[in-house]
């Protein structure tokens, strides 16, 4: 359709596996691609490499948050230990998970959505802390890649 002038510019906002299938099969890039992008999910840099920057993730906190409360409030208690922050902080949780959706999309951009202006101020001030918890977060993300016990 490019190429026939019929189009501009396209892009892909699909599942995972979707998205996958389709940035193989095809020779060309789309203009945007947008993915979710939960907490358990490992091959972001996979996208990151294959899709033209800026590559979109989002729900990063809906996925994570009710995929599996129990591993979540583990993943809570050990991010805690690593930062001497309270367990038991409200905001806790999703600065972890908007934290690691920034680190894993470094060159792209993480989207979320709030109907609540002190979320979308604690979110975006996030950023400003970003760098003195990298080391906590990148820690985490190892651990969940490969946790005690599996090869
Ligand atoms: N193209 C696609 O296929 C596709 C699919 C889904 C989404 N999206 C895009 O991605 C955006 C985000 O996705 P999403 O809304 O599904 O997931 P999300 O941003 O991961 O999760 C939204 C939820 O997180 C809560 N939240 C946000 N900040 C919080 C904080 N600081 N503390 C506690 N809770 C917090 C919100 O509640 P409150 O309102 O209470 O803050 C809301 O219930 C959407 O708006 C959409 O633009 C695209």
């Amino acid at each position: 359709m490019v190429q026939e002038g019929k189009i501009l510019y396209y892009g892909i906002g699909s599942g995972r596996w979707q998205s996958r299938c389709i940035l193989e099969k095809f020779a060309t890039v789309p203009w945007v691609v947008q993915i979710p992008d939960g907490w358990a999910n490992c091959d972001t840099d996979w996208f990151a490499q294959r899709a033209q920057p800026p590559l979109f993730t989002h729900s990063s906190l809906r996925l994570s948050l009710q995929a599996d409360p129990g591993s979540m409030e583990i993943i809570k208690r050990r991010w805690a230990e690593l930062t001497d922050q309270d367990p038991d902080q409200p905001e806790l949780l999703s600065e972890l998970l908007l934290n690691g959706a920034l680190i894993k999309n470094a060159s792209g951009c993480v989207l979320f959505s709030s109907r609540h202006a002190r979320h979308i101020r604690s979110n975006a001030a996030l950023l400003e802390r970003l760098e003195a918890r990298r080391t906590a977060i990148e820690t985490l993300l190892r651990e969940q890649q490969q946790p005690i016990g599996r090869s």
